[in-house]
């Protein structure tokens, strides 16, 4: 039942990407068919964070070893700052003007988000408004971010418990720090959290802009008497959150908030992109909307 919902509920999704056919010139004469897949990521300025964007890259190009695989970074900050040191990254707007333009006619955009936020939202927008373009694309998607169904709360959970760091011990607890949004789909850390509770109830999910806060999450720990702690990236690369408002060594940080409370903390500079598993259900979430071209 639940697996039958959350099918009906894509179709749905998919369906309102689906365009009118597009045809070429105006001349009568259909483009042939061109399948491209843009992967949309927010980006980081952190060289070791490539390391995560490669690393998907290389399974999306296993997965669909003849599709031309292309990027688009969501952050004006980090490409305006990337810009600076001669970096040339395309904006998910830039990098599908330019498909257009290369004759692309099907066209996959995978989000490397977690959760379907804002910026999910506005790729979504865009990228249907790509769709409806003259001399657009016939066929333009969006994957869903990491988390877009219950099966995939239940996949991450498996998955997450299984990258946990082997020296962990069972009474020490696990954080993980996920980014947050204002947006209503922010409350996929709490569901995040209760699936993982339920199998492992000292791992704790958290947000640096969103709810539950670290004040929250150290209230928790607190009632359960902890005294250790692992802190763990839930975001697809281990970048500026990762490194500072986590692990970072001034007053505000995760890791300083919880050791003045008496917690030792053992932060893992680890992106979920970095983990297989995790990866495999982005591609996944890429296969479904392949699976469309035909
Ligand atoms: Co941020």
């Amino acid at each position: 039942m639940v697996k039958k919902i959350g099918v009906s509920l894509l179709a749905v999704c998919l369906s309102v990407f689906f365009s009118l056919p597009a045809f070429a010139g105006g001349h009568g004469e259909k483009k042939p068919m061109k399948k491209g897949i843009l992967l949309a990521a927010f980006g980081s300025s952190i060289p070791e964070a490539q390391i995560a964007f490669e690393n998907i890259e290389k399974k999306v190009k296993t997965a669909f070893p003849d599709v031309p695989v292309r990027w688009g970074y969501t952050s004006h900050i980090i490409r305006h700052k990337l810009a600076k040191q001669g970096k040339y990254l395309d904006s998910v707007e830039v990098a599908l003007a330019k498909m257009m333009d290369d004759e692309f006619t099907h066209v996959a955009v995978q989000s490397l988000h977690t959760i379907a936020g804002e910026e999910f939202h506005d790729v979504r927008r865009n990228a249907h408004a790509f769709g409806n373009m003259a001399g657009g694309f016939r066929k333009i998607f969006v994957g869903y971010p990491l988390l877009g169904t219950d099966g995939d709360l239940k996949r991450v959970t498996d998955a997450m418990i299984k990258n946990i760091p082997k020296d962990r011990k069972k009474g020490d607890a696990v954080v993980l720090m996920g980014h947050g949004s204002p947006h209503p789909s922010n409350a996929f850390y709490a569901a995040m959290m209760y699936y993982l509770q339920r199998k492992d109830p000292n791992i704790f999910v958290g947000t640096v802009e969103g709810a539950p806060g670290i004040d929250e999450i150290k209230d928790m720990l607190a009632s359960k008497k902890i005294k250790k702690t692992y802190l763990l990236p839930f975001m697809s690369v281990a970048g500026d959150h990762a490194r500072n408002d986590m692990a970072g060594d001034e007053a505000d940080s995760w890791k300083s908030i919880l050791t003045k409370a008496g917690i030792a903390c053992v932060p893992v500079l680890k992106g979920t992109a970095e983990y297989d598993d995790i990866v495999n259900i982005w591609v996944d979430h890429l296969k479904i909307v392949m699976s469309h071209f035909k």
